[in-house]
């Protein structure tokens, strides 16, 4: 089937032959409201090379977007920096199109390639300090294991100093611009930490790892292309120090409030901590999990100092909706984070303790106890929740001026 594409050339001898996502909106689990890109990219030197492939439905649109440039048919190598579907899903078909000399991959994107798409791959393994020569320029590869998957790795190509990041310095983005720069700042900084939130914090000592050791690595990197959203160009440091500022995880004077909720009395309860919080100064975020999925929890988490969960109990165990979120939020493993835990209960009274103890297996310090009510809360109780807040708040506000 014939589809009308064009790549777009960002250096003078790499073009973007990417495919635009604009209507995803679950991402295996993660909400895209904004849709993403699965970016590719063309080298045109003596070894025409395809920087990474995209999601199985897209292959038309990249080999489209590629022979807008030139016959596929003429690409000779293929890098595939990392093997999750959406990067590599349709690297067999476009193997079949294009019929490469060589495809490079990591010694364990090869394991992973193989496992996905069979053992018949013909790949050619490559390792940190490996480079190969183009004809005019040359590629230098680092892997870069669990960013985002243990095959990762990222190459640099020398003649335009362009860093392929893979997931990394990426984000969930569909837009009609290339590069960062023409993106308000707001819509940056709010996707930029998502991502990294929901794709990277697990790995957040390892992008503190990487990020310290790019000076050694003596790459003169003027552009960094990522495989999601914009790129990168005039400000490369905006997005490293983003990086590094939700890597290291500092306390913030900011705090979230998730609750679940059947009869509003969780609801009530956690809109008088909210109340108790910010009457301390803290910034407050209020999330109802009936209209907030994980990952946007997850981002507010990832930004807030203190965070308090709070559900009914329903069958001995806490609501689902909070039960999904916690499994989500301690996989994710935030660090240096204040909690608490409240919920309600009719008779049995599980859900709040469950909550309590999850929060702790986080390493969440909860500096006030677990608050529960029976049925509704008294007024007296939402004095407690209050004051909770405010306890909450005060503790969070003396652990930020402390760091
Ligand atoms: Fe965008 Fe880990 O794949």
């Amino acid at each position: 089937m014939r589809e009308c594409f064009k790549a777009e050339k960002i250096s003078d001898r790499v073009y973007w032959v990417g495919a635009v996502d604009w209507n995803v909106r679950n991402f295996h689990g993660y909400l895209t409201g904004r849709g993403s890109t699965y970016n590719a990219f063309l080298v045109m030197d003596e070894k025409i090379t395809l920087i990474d492939t995209v999601k199985a439905p897209f292959a038309g649109e990249l080999l489209a977007r590629v022979a807008s440039v030139i016959d596929p048919s003429k690409i000779d190598y293929i890098i595939s920096n990392h093997a999750e579907p959406d990067h590599s899903g349709s690297l067999p078909v476009v193997i079949d199109a294009v019929k490469p000399e060589k495809v490079f991959v990591s010694p364990l994107g090869e394991k992973a390639l193989k496992a996905y798409y069979g053992d018949s791959l013909d790949l050619t393994v490559v390792k940190t300090g490996d480079s190969v020569n183009l004809g005019k320029s040359n590629v230098a590869f680092v892997e870069t294991k669990m960013l985002h998957w243990p095959d990762s790795m990222v190459t640099y190509l020398d003649s335009e100093k362009l860093l392929f990041s893979q997931d990394a310095f990426g984000m969930h983005l569909a837009g009609s611009r290339l590069w960062a720069d023409e993106y308000p700042e707001y819509v940056l900084d709010y996707e930029a930490r998502k991502y990294f939130a929901n794709i990277l914090n697990v790995q957040a000592a390892k992008v503190l790892d990487l990020l310290n050791a790019l000076p050694g690595l003596n790459l003169d990197i003027q552009v960094i292309a990522p495989d999601h959203g914009p790129l990168w160009r005039r400000n490369l440091n905006w997005i490293l120090d983003l990086y590094r500022d939700a890597a290291e995880q500092k306390p913030r004077p900011r705090a979230l409030v998730a609750y679940a909720t059947m009869w509003h009395s969780t609801e009530k309860l956690a809109n008088a901590i909210a109340d108790g919080l910010r009457s301390t100064g803290v910034e407050v975020e209020v999330a109802d999990l009936a209209v907030n999925d994980r990952s946007a929890v997850m981002t507010a988490v990832a930004q807030s100092g203190a965070i308090a969960f709070g559900a009914p109990t329903m069958n001995n165990q806490m609501f689902p909706a909070m039960a999904d979120v916690l499994t989500y939020v301690k996989g994710l493993r935030p660090k240096n984070k204040l909690g608490l835990a409240f919920g309600s209960y009719g008779w049995s009274g599980e859900g709040g303790k469950q909550i309590a103890a999850e929060l702790t297996a986080m390493g969440v310090e909860q500096p006030v106890e677990l608050l529960q009510v029976k049925y509704m809360p008294t007024e007296a109780d939402l004095e407690k929740a209050r004051a909770n807040g405010v306890a909450l708040g005060e503790a969070l506000l003396a652990r930020v001026t402390q760091k």
